[in-house]
């Protein structure tokens, strides 16, 4: 089923110098960017985005970390892209995340983790309305599908 997830390139990454390397990995796997900009994520925005760890003991924490500086949002398009987005990402601690992962490759922190990615059709759904309008999500004829995918994976979009 073709997808769409969203991407955090997170404070770390931003002042890392990492945008430029993350936004390559996924256009490299042939996914097709559907949305991207840059925006500066707000208490309220962080509340609903993270409701889920809202009574986790670093959840202050999270939040100041995610105000720190903006942050680069996209959402990117592909057939299953929201778990094949997730494995390219790697697990939360990046000392622990599998090498060939951008956590893996770029990080060792669990709490800046540079990266974060939509685990859920409905996460994705949610987190597209936190930060994107509707005109600024694109759909367009991706040239590179016909060379990214086969007959067999189409059929089944
Ligand atoms: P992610 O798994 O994308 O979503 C939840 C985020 O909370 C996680 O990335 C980290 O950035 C952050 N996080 C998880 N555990 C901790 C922790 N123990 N201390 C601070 N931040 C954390």
């Amino acid at each position: 089923m073709m997808q769409k997830t969203v991407v955090l390139v997170k404070p770390d990454g931003l002042q890392r110098g990492l945008v430029g390397k993350i936004i390559s990995r996924f256009e490299e796997k042939g996914l097709k960017l559907a949305g991207i900009k840059m925006v500066q994520m707000s208490d309220v925005m962080i509340d609903t985005w993270y409701a889920h760890h809202k009574e986790k003991s670093f959840f202050n924490d999270l939040k100041e970390f995610m105000e720190w500086t903006p942050i680069v949002a996209m959402v990117w398009e592909g057939l299953e892209v929201i778990p094949a987005v997730r494995k390219i990402v790697g697990s939360t601690k990046g000392r622990e995340a599998e090498a060939g992962s951008i956590r893996g490759d770029f990080g060792m922190s669990g709490s800046q983790n540079l990266i974060h990615a939509s685990d859920s059709p409905e996460a994705a759904e949610k987190e597209m309305g936190i930060i994107f309008n509707a005109d600024e999500i694109f759909d367009y004829q991706s040239g590179m599908d016909c060379l990214v995918y086969g007959k067999e994976d189409l059929a089944n979009k």
